[in-house]
């Protein structure tokens, strides 16, 4: 496995691939690896010749009240992780290789101004700009992201589609420790206690999925969804919200596909759950 730390080196090793025809599978993420990361890695190993991990902690998706000093890494333990799943290169550069100030941003408004990119304005022009970056630089026949950040996952898929990017975007199934709480880094900020108390928002999950019914008014499917996570002390709901699966905006009505997705304070960690629907076919 091959580490590149510089832009250049990791172009020169994924062009020389593309040159001999091979396909390029690309994890983005942000390092402190865990198995949901696993899982995305090991289905990018199946279905390409090459798979790159690239592991940079991207400042520019943070706002500055939010977590980026505290933000766990480990990067040794991911190289190996990344070793044992069979990944071909890992790019991690620094944030001086990748921005160079001022620079340019991707933005996308469609889709960003609810939920997530409502509570956190610049965190998807983050996104956008460093996954545009990553693809142009390591060329990706595919791209696999996690279920977890549906809203991410959206967007990404929207503006590849809108720019014409020449890469397949793969959402991948959340990965769930055995209590239900969905595989986050940020799990590792919770105390004992708010662990014990996290795996409400799964809870929520469940009965959200249990009520939910084609024309079933979203307030309603919202109420019962919050007065889950009321029952736990520790937790304070920022939103629990029905949107249609392909615009990110609010539903009234369950009368198409929607995501139902959710954040939730657990003590001073922000965490995200949701599941989509798929409205039966009549
Ligand atoms: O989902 C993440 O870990 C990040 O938002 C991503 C896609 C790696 C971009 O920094």
């Amino acid at each position: 496995m091959q580490i590149a730390t510089t832009v250049a080196e990791a172009k020169h090793i994924t062009r020389a691939w593309k040159r001999e025809g091979q396909t390029i599978g690309l994890v983005p993420t942000m390092g402190y690896l865990h198995e949901g990361h696993a899982s995305l890695i090991e289905r990018a190993r199946r279905e390409n010749d090459r798979v790159v991990v690239s592991v940079f902690l991207n400042p520019i998706q943070f706002a500055p009240t939010e977590d980026l000093d505290r933000y766990p890494r480990d990067f040794d333990r991911d190289c190996k992780l990344c070793e044992e799943i069979g990944a071909d290169l890992v790019f991690h550069p620094d944030p001086a290789e990748m921005y160079h100030d001022p620079h340019a941003y991707v933005n996308i408004d469609l889709l960003s101004d609810t939920m997530d990119g409502a509570a956190r304005p610049i965190h998807f022009k983050g996104v956008c700009t460093v996954v545009s970056k990553l693809f142009n630089i390591t060329q990706p026949d595919n791209a696999y992201f996690g279920q977890k950040d549906a809203q991410q996952l959206a967007i990404v898929k929207k503006f590849v589609e809108d720019l014409n990017f020449d890469v397949k975007v793969n959402g991948c199934p959340i990965v769930r420790e055995p209590d239900g709480l969905a595989k986050s880094s940020r799990n590792t900020y919770l105390s004992p206690e708010e662990r014990a108390a996290a795996p409400v928002l799964f809870r929520a999950v469940q009965r959200g999925r249990e009520i939910i019914a084609p024309n079933m008014k979203a307030s309603e499917l919202e109420a019962q969804m919050k007065a889950v996570l009321a029952e736990e002390p520790l937790a304070d709901t920022e939103y629990v919200t029905a949107v249609d699966a392909l615009t990110m905006q609010p539903v009234e009505t369950i009368d198409r596909n929607v995501l139902v997705a959710m954040a939730v304070r657990i003590g001073t960690t922000r965490l995200i759950d949701n599941f989509s629907y798929e409205l039966p076919r009549a």
